[in-house]
């Protein structure tokens, strides 16, 4: 089992496609500099592919860790426009999101396709952050727990080997970006959902992320869940004193 079964606090920061060379310069100096509790708490950042090498070089030696926000399942070839896990690697990446609800609606990824990604990314020794989670639509008929299903069954089923090397993130789609973050209470009921199909496959100690609206001021309530093991956060991970924030609740 790899080192990915510990359930230490993890929080990621999506960029999405935000940044420039300038306002990253000042950004990862700062995280850099204001990640103090390593032993407690890993910190990531998946930014956009271009600032790759920036944050290679910025980041290398310290206690943060980097990755990308999506890459090709396939390894090389005729593919216009794609990322391969061999490439992510010629930057040191640890972390690659996969199958995040932007990627799964505007490019159609579908679980299946998400499912190909993951495995891509572990035959490269890199960790995928597989992201799941429920359309506002879908919660209000009351199929959260459906949606969750299917959307892990093809990544269960790559077997708990594949699993145990993994990272989960549920975000529900209605919390993306909205300011309106899961209650730590409904977040609480998806996450141990989730265990227990980890359980069930071999592999309790994979760490789940909660994603979507997390700030410094609901984080701590959040991590106070005993199945949340981090977060994964966009809009606050753009500044770093937010960022650091959650890291230190
Ligand atoms: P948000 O985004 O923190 O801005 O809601 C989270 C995500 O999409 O990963």
């Amino acid at each position: 089992m790899t080192t990915e079964q510990s359930r230490k606090r993890l929080v990621i920061g999506n960029w999405k496609m935000h940044g420039s060379l300038a306002a990253n310069e000042s950004l990862l100096a700062a995280l850099r500099q204001g990640h103090v509790h390593p032993d407690s708490c890993d910190l990531a950042v998946c930014v956009p592919f271009p600032y790759l090498a920036q944050v290679h070089r910025m980041l290398s030696g310290s206690a943060l860790s980097w990755g990308a926000q999506d890459l090709s399942a396939q390894a090389q070839g005729a593919f216009t426009g794609e990322v391969s896990a061999s490439m992510l690697n010629d930057f040191s990446c640890r972390f690659v999101l996969v199958g995040h609800s932007e990627r799964r609606s505007f490019h159609g990824e579908t679980d299946s396709v998400v499912a190909a990604k993951a495995q891509a990314a572990l035959a490269a020794g890199l960790v995928p952050v597989v992201c799941v989670g429920e359309t506002l639509q879908q919660q209000e008929a009351g199929e959260t727990s459906a949606v969750i299903e299917r959307q892990l069954a093809p990544v269960l089923a790559l077997g708990p080997q594949a699993v145990a090397g993994m990272v989960i993130a549920y975000e529900p789609v209605w919390a993306i970006g909205t300011g309106k973050s899961a209650t730590p209470e409904q977040a609480q009921h998806v996450h141990a959902l989730i265990r227990a199909k980890l359980q069930q496959a071999g592999v309790p100690q994979v760490r789940v992320l909660y994603g979507g609206s997390v700030k410094a001021a609901n984080a701590a309530s959040l991590f106070a869940m005993p199945d949340i093991d981090g977060a994964l956060v966009g809009g606050a991970a753009l500044v770093a004193e937010e960022f650091l924030n959650i890291a230190a609740a």
